[in-house]
């Protein structure tokens, strides 16, 4: 075979194996299951029930592979990943990060404390902002797995913050990123912090 002809089928065949991306189109028939707790187009009506919706594709399909290894234990999802492979989980990303996501709302009351947290960190106790990661307004960073934030229930947000800082979720990697930032955090900061999230936008 002529070299050239040779090493354009290789670059064509890295080229598909690097892009054995999500397709929405397919992902949507393969998410009935989910829509009762996250709703049908990943705007969870329920408090404790992430919303899926606009979330970064990369970021979700971690997540799922990370629940189905047992790696982040979500009990109300026992055994819901088993017979999908991960052509399936990446068509399932696809699905919820091309929908829009919702809005929710910020309680007055912790918006100042909130935003100094999330806009300048604490930096007496040497921890970051959120915003360099998660964006300024928490779109996120999709093409590193930053997830969004903006507009995710409140109550969510406090459970997941709660739970890397009791070092009940730990898929955060080696770095420890989360684990180590939430380890600063109160009670009230907390609280706070995930108010002011729900009104994000
Ligand atoms: C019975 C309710 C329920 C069903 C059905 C369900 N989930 Fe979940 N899911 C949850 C809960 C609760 C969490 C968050 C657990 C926690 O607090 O960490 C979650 C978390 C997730 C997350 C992580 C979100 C994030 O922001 O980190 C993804 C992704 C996800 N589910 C996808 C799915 C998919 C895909 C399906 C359908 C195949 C599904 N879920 C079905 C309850 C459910
Ligand atoms: C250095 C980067 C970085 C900084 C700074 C950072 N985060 Fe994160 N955050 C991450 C990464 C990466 C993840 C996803 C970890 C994983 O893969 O499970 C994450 C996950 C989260 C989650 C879970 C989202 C979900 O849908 O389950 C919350 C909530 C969160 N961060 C809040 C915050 C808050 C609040 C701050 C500021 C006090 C902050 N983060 C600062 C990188 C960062």
């Amino acid at each position: 075979m002529n070299k050239l002809l040779m090493s354009l089928l290789l670059t064509l065949g890295v080229t598909t194996a690097v892009q054995a991306a999500g397709d929405a189109a397919a992902g949507q028939n393969k998410v009935a299951m989910c829509g009762a707790c996250h709703g049908a187009d990943g705007n969870s009506m329920m408090p404790n029930f992430p919303k899926l919706a606009g979330q970064g594709e990369r970021y979700l399909l971690k997540q799922m592979l990370d629940i189905k290894s047992g790696a982040r234990p979500v009990v109300e999802m026992t055994g819901m990943l088993d017979a999908l492979n991960e052509q399936d989980l990446a068509d399932i990303a696809a699905y919820f990060a091309s929908q829009k996501a919702s809005v929710g709302m910020a309680d007055a009351q912790h918006v100042e404390r909130g935003q100094a947290l999330y806009r300048g960190g604490k930096l007496e106790d040497g921890m970051p902002a959120c915003t360099g990661c998660h964006a300024p307004d928490g779109a996120g960073i999709a093409t590193a797995a930053y997830p969004r934030l903006s507009g995710q229930h409140a109550a969510y947000i406090a459970k997941q913050l709660t739970d890397f800082r009791e070092g009940n979720r730990t898929n955060d990697g080696e770095t420890m990123i989360m684990r180590s930032i939430a380890a600063k955090l109160s009670n009230k900061d907390i609280e706070a912090l995930s108010s002011y999230i729900q009104g994000l936008h």
